[in-house]
């Protein structure tokens, strides 16, 4: 089969586990006689330096026009003093905005292998399957008006938290529908003891559960869903939420897998291309050095065969090849206290591609 990918490298360490996934998936092409081509389009901040805006006509275009895009990650310290709406993260966006990626699926798996890398105990983590369903394309992140006004001592900042029904609606049945696949229950998030917004999402999330009468759901506030995802995150499955407490959330529950260099993230929208990025950033503090965890893009790859092509089997060799290298105790720097037997990127990666091609 052929399929168009779009790669936007990005800042930081983006351009490093980018490598890792195209060198994966050109390996998967030749074992499944697939024909994976790759346009390779920037992104962020390389495309602020390059042509003087984060998100050019250009790779809008590219990504369009593809099958599934693939992102590192945006933005760095080298552009933190622009104005908000140059900014890397603006491109970011844009991409989710104008691709209409309003569903943003985030799975928190355990590996037995890496239950020493958690600060968790281990009967705290032990069979924690959840994955967040964020919504991606409202919210505080797109609401308007979002501006400064006055000056000096009078000045403001306003950001603005706005949902419509039809948007909350679309993602919350989203929620349902994954709990449904996986045959598990569904937990709204929302702070509706305080915003209107939330008190909107409550309702309609009573009646989109109307449609589901076998799924168990429940309501929680989101300072308590933090404390809950600490204290117990075994009793989640399907979380649902909206687009700031999911980003906040998922980083969070980034740790309960031992690293924020874990975890894969889909962008999906009704029917174009999806997105599939890690969820971590550009990691400044380590990008040039070649020791990310290459693990979180790679099992974004994951979901990529999964969810734009439904290439099941080379999805679940792919899966089971990043579970076979850490069972044989592989692990970069951020998955050991052991600086000495860190892997760095290159050398993960080709752990992965070894225990792939000897399926
Ligand atoms: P970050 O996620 O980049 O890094 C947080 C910490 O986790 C750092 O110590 C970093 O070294 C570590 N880390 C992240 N990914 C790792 C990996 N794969 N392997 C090993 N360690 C890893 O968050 P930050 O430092 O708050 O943000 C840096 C920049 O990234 C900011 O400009 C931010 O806006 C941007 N960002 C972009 C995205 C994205 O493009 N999707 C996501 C989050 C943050
Ligand atoms: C993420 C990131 C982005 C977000 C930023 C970079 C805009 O943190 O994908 O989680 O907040 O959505
Ligand atoms: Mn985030």
């Amino acid at each position: 089969m052929k399929k168009h990918i779009a790669i936007l490298p990005g800042d930081g360490i983006g351009p490093e586990v980018c490598e890792a996934a195209t060198k994966v998936l050109s390996e998967i092409g030749k074992m499944y006689q697939h024909q994976f081509e790759f346009t390779f389009a920037d992104l962020g901040g390389v495309a602020i330096d390059k042509s003087g805006t984060p998100l050019p006509a250009e790779t809008l275009s590219v990504c369009k026009q593809s099958d599934a895009v693939l992102l590192g990650a945006v933005g760095g310290p080298k552009w933190d003093t622009l104005p908000g709406d140059q900014r890397p993260e603006k491109g970011l966006l844009g991409l989710r905005k104008e691709l209409d990626l309003f569903a943003n699926l985030r799975p928190v798996t355990i590996y037995d292998a890496l239950a020493d890398a958690s600060p968790l105990k281990d009967d705290i983590i032990q069979g924690v399957d959840l994955v967040i369903v964020r919504e991606l394309t409202g919210g505080l992140y797109f609401g308007e008006p979002r501006e400064r006004r006055g000056e000096g001592k009078e000045q403001l900042a306003v950001d603005t938290l706005v949902y419509s029904r039809k948007e909350i609606e679309r993602i919350v049945r989203k929620g349902f529908e994954f709990a449904k696949i996986r045959g598990g229950t569904l937990t709204s998030v929302d702070k509706a003891n305080v915003l209107e917004s939330s008190r909107l999402w409550r309702e309609v999330v009573d009646e989109v559960a109307q449609d589901y009468p076998d799924i168990e759901y429940s309501h929680m506030l989101v300072d308590n869903a933090a404390m809950q995802l600490v204290r117990n995150p075994r009793q989640f499955d399907v979380i649902v939420t909206e687009n700031m407490f999911g980003d906040i959330l998922s980083d969070e529950a980034s740790m309960i897998t031992g690293s924020l260099g874990m975890l894969p993230s889909a962008s999906l929208s009704q029917d174009g291309p999806g997105l599939f990025e890690p969820i971590h950033g550009s990691a400044p503090d380590i990008a040039g050095k070649g020791v990310a965890n290459p693990l979180a893009t790679l099992s974004s790859v994951v979901m990529m065969l999964t969810y734009a092509f439904e290439m099941t089997d080379e999805a679940d060799a792919l899966a089971e090849a990043i579970n076979d290298v850490l069972e044989a105790g592989h692990r970069t720097a951020d998955l050991t206290n052991d600086a000495s037997k860190a892997l760095s990127t290159e050398e993960m990666t080709n752990q992965v591609i070894d225990a792939l091609t000897k399926k």
